[in-house]
């Protein structure tokens, strides 16, 4: 036929147009809709930015407002949810949990599937129809407002006890800190520096153009579900080359052990026998500019939960590999899972519980590409071609005869 050129791995392909997030790797550039990250991360919050993400402004003090009491009032959890999770085994992986779940809240919200409702609602939300549009919004609402439940669900699930539902007056991250470790105390108050730094560190996280953001666009374009398509991303990010990289940091570090073995450690990278996690990005050739932001967090954190003696190795590291010229030949610096991982340990969540930090903000960015894609009037299912290199025709040799 007439295929002649194959991208591996979307190597060349910008597969969408996109007016949500920029990136310039050279340069070391991450905007929201234009809004530099630093800027957010320092004015905005978590909130305000998934919905700058999701609409495409900022919003006025009342939308802020509105959103935020709809996100907040979609954080409880069906007693069916309560019961797939309850029936997973303490040894469950957390993301393993988290995906499950999203994959079943599909299943209470049926009019949010076309195939289910005989109409096309993306098509009909494209053409203006505002009914259509609120029922996406719905889905939006409480997609973000569950997705921290659920992981300190899966959290708890690990450690076999109950689930905290969430309290009323407290802000998503602080409902996501009373869900994941307290007892029901009805004064509970978490600590502000650390309801800051969770915030600050999924906004961060919040949206980026990778694997699991082609995913949600893929499974999606076939017009299922959000909640199917939000469980195929975290599907995506739970493999080790994407989300499993803040984890990977910390048992590097927990292997390294102290300052003075980071010589030897990086002469094994440099042998080639052990890759440096939470160093080089394929997009950031220079620097991450999450990474910095995310390493100021880690300060702030240490103020109250006292220093980690892993962040010692960690910045001993850091400055060797950046004075090293293997490192500096090759562009690599450290990226926004090099200090997220020693914040997560510190503050005591279990290592497994680290990619979920990342996936709970990313169902944000991933439903802010969701509705841009379902808005645009020219969406097409994605449906990849490929150059078939197999067998021509053969002849069925019945099971007596084959050799
Ligand atoms: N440690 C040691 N060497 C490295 C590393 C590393 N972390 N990253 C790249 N290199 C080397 C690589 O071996 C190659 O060397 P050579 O030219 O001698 O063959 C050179 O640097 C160029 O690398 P590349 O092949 O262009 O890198 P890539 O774009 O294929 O890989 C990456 C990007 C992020 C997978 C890789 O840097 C990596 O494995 N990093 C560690 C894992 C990590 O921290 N991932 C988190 C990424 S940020 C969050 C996310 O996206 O999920």
């Amino acid at each position: 036929g007439g295929l002649r050129v194959s991208d591996p791995a979307f190597g060349n392909t910008a597969a969408v147009t996109s007016r949500i997030t920029f990136i310039d790797g050279g340069k070391g550039i991450l905007r929201y809709r234009g809004y530099p990250i630093e800027v957010l991360a320092e004015k905005s919050s978590f909130l305000e930015s998934a919905y700058l993400l999701v609409y495409g402004e900022l919003p006025t003090a009342p939308k802020l407002a509105a959103w935020e009491a709809e996100v907040m009032h979609h954080t409880f959890l069906h007693s069916d949810i309560e019961r797939l999770l309850s029936s997973f085994n303490d040894n469950a992986h957390p993301m393993s949990v988290l995906a499950s779940s999203f994959a079943a809240l599909g299943a209470l919200a049926p009019e949010a599937n076309p195939s289910l409702q005989g109409q096309n609602i993306y098509a009909n939300a494209a053409k203006g129809d505002k009914a259509a549009l609120r029922l996406m919004d719905k889905q939006i609402y409480r997609c973000i407002g569950k997705a921290p439940i659920l992981a300190a669900a899966a959290y708890r699930v690990r450690q076999g006890r109950p689930f905290n539902r969430p309290p009323s007056g407290l802000s998503y991250a602080g409902t996501f800190l009373y869900c994941l470790d307290q007892l029901n105390e009805r004064e509970y108050k978490p600590n502000p520096i650390i309801e800051r730094a969770i915030d600050r560190l999924w906004l961060v996280h919040a949206d980026h153009v990778n694997a699991s953001t082609a995913s949600v666009l893929q499974v999606s374009s076939s017009l299922v579900d959000p909640y199917s398509a939000v469980a195929a991303g975290v599907a995506s990010l739970y493999g080790p080359l994407h989300g499993g990289a803040a984890e990977a940091v910390v048992r590097q570090l927990l292997l390294i052990g102290s300052p003075e073995n980071v010589p030897e450690y990086l002469e094994k990278v440099k042998r080639k026998e052990r890759t440096l996690s939470g160093f080089g990005h394929r997009v950031y050739r220079t620097t991450d500019p999450r990474a910095h932001i995310v390493r100021k967090c880690a300060d702030e954190v240490f103020s109250v939960v006292g220093r980690s003696p892993l962040l010692d190795t960690a910045l001993t590291l850091r400055d060797a590999a950046l004075k090293d010229p293997y490192f500096i030949e090759r562009k690599l610096a450290p990226n926004v899972d090099f200090f997220s991982g020693v914040i997560y340990y510190a503050i005591g969540l279990p290592l497994d519980l680290f990619c979920v930090m990342f996936a709970v903000p990313r169902v944000s960015g991933w439903l802010a590409t969701w509705r841009q894609s379902m808005l645009d009037p020219k969406k097409r299912i994605w449906r990849p071609k490929q150059l078939y290199v197999g067998e021509g025709e053969r002849e069925y040799v019945p099971i007596g005869e084959r050799t």
